[in-house]
């Protein structure tokens, strides 16, 4: 049974809500939370990952519910079946859904029979009936049920005013929300410290990956996305662990969790198998931690994340200019796109009940606005949030710098960016793998501020961390 401590107060949804009907200000909404998924067979299920919007609006974690907010009337309902003896005895006692709405401030609520009936008057009477667009297929067979839509018609009537809506307050992240997201990363830090003290020679990487799951889980939640554990990391989002851990390998750590309330932390560390950096790792961590640390330098009120982006892109740059790998004025590189050769993905994603926050509204619609467009251009091209940077927003900041073969072997052989890059060079690095550097910003009003304790990252601290154990 759902904990209280699993929830805000009623007020904070109640106001949440409030705020949502009068920025779509016509029509109803329809929020249906998710429903359990099986995995190989009905009754084993996947675990339950409530929908981050129904959580922001009804904060409830039980399956098959769906929230309706009246924009005309200033209603709020809930709608599910109660449980029935079949099911309690396998279930417990749980609450019924009229103590669930009680319990987020919401007054009504009813059957799905009464749901189908609320849209059926909808639908009657012409009204506008705002949903967003479903990511699963169950939600959009059932929405398709619900509203009478053809199942291949629904994505197209899916309402923009409420993406819109929706995205201008979760974007803004309240004290209460920054607390979960700290907490998030406590249980973080205690995943990343101890991988790293784990990480020698003769280990396995599904025996780090394993440690991290199980530390997320004391935290009381599940890890908030497959964890990157591979002394490959120059494939940017590698999903395999089972690699032996070598001597001369940097190890890329990308893993975070989700606390009890499905808010999420998202960090990377990158250690030398060992715990000692050599000279070239040591060269490249560097340069890498100097562009992470020149994010949280810049990044405040008002700048758009594709100049902090840009910024930084220089840092590298020069960096790998420093070592004969590029050449050339530092802003022609930039401009060039030559550096994305070594960080073909963008600087950050905004974060909160989603590690990327909000990816289901479409990403244009999340992280651009009509003042900051995405670029076509390779590697800024990846950037998930570019917008103006505005107080209360949640980032990462996670710059890397990967040696793709293939993709070195491909610039080299079509001659791109021939002017800038030093393929000669390029060739020597060719083994060496990957970095990235990744910690969670909070935008304040005058700058920004890195949340949570602070997590080993300088050499120094990663060797002093790695050779005490
Ligand atoms: N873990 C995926 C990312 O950092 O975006
Ligand atoms: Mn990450
Ligand atoms: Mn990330």
């Amino acid at each position: 049974m759902q904990s209280v401590k699993t929830l805000f107060s009623k007020e904070t949804y109640a106001s949440r809500r409030e705020q949502l009907r009068r920025d779509v200000g016509h029509g109803i909404i329809v929020l249906p939370g998710n429903h359990e998924a099986s995995c190989n067979y009905p009754d084993n299920t996947y675990w339950f990952r409530q929908d981050s919007t129904f959580l922001y609006f009804f904060g409830l974690q039980r399956e098959d519910l769906v929230g309706v907010l009246d924009c005309d009337t200033g209603k709020d309902y809930l709608f599910g079946n109660d449980y029935d003896i079949d099911d309690i005895i396998w279930t417990g006692p749980l609450p019924s859904v009229s103590d669930l709405a009680a319990s987020v401030g919401v007054s009504e609520s009813g059957d799905m029979a009464a749901l189908q009936s609320l849209c059926n008057k909808a639908a009657a009477s012409a009204r506008r009936v705002h949903y967003l667009p479903p990511y699963r297929a169950d939600i959009q067979r059932q929405l398709s049920l619900l509203l009478g839509l053809r199942y291949d018609a629904v994505c197209c009537h899916a309402s923009m005013d409420l993406v819109k809506a929706c995205v201008k307050q979760r974007s803004i992240k309240s004290a209460e929300e920054v607390e979960e997201i700290e907490k998030a990363i406590a249980t973080a830090y205690n995943m990343h410290v101890g991988a790293m003290k784990m990480a020698f020679e003769g280990r396995y990487e599904y025996e780090l990956a394993g440690f991290m799951e199980g530390e997320a889980r004391k935290g009381n939640g599940p890890v908030s996305f497959p964890v990157i554990m591979t002394i490959h990391g120059e494939t940017l989002h590698n999903h395999g662990h089972n690699n032996r851990l070598e001597k001369g390998r940097m190890l890329v750590m990308d893993a975070g969790c989700e606390t009890a309330m499905n808010y999420c932390s998202d960090i990377t560390r990158s250690v030398p198998v060992g715990g000692r950096f050599d000279a070239r790792q040591r060269a490249i961590y560097e340069i890498v931690l100097k562009a992470q640390m020149e994010t949280i330098r810049i990044s405040r009120p008002g700048i758009t994340y594709q100049q902090v982006h840009t910024a930084i892109s220089k840092v590298l740059a020069e960096g790998y200019k420093g070592l004969g790998i590029l050449r050339g004025n530092v802003d022609d590189i930039v401009a060039a796109g030559a550096h994305s050769l070594l960080m073909p993905h963008g600087l950050g994603h905004m974060m909160g009940l989603d590690v990327h926050d909000m990816e289901n509204y479409g990403q244009i619609n999340v992280g651009y606005d009509e003042e900051t467009r995405p670029s076509t251009q390779f590697g800024l091209g990846s950037l998930r949030c570019g917008r103006k940077l505005e107080s209360g927003f949640v980032v990462t900041d996670e710059p890397g710098c990967y040696f793709i073969p293939a993709l070195i072997d491909k610039w080299h052989a079509e001659g791109t960016n021939k002017d800038f890059v030093n393929f000669d060079e390029l060739e020597k690095w060719k083994d060496f793998g990957g970095i990235r550097i990744e910690d969670d910003i909070l935008i304040t009003p005058d700058g920004c501020r890195v949340l949570g304790k602070p997590i080993p990252k300088t050499v120094d601290e990663i060797e002093a961390t790695m050779s005490a154990c």
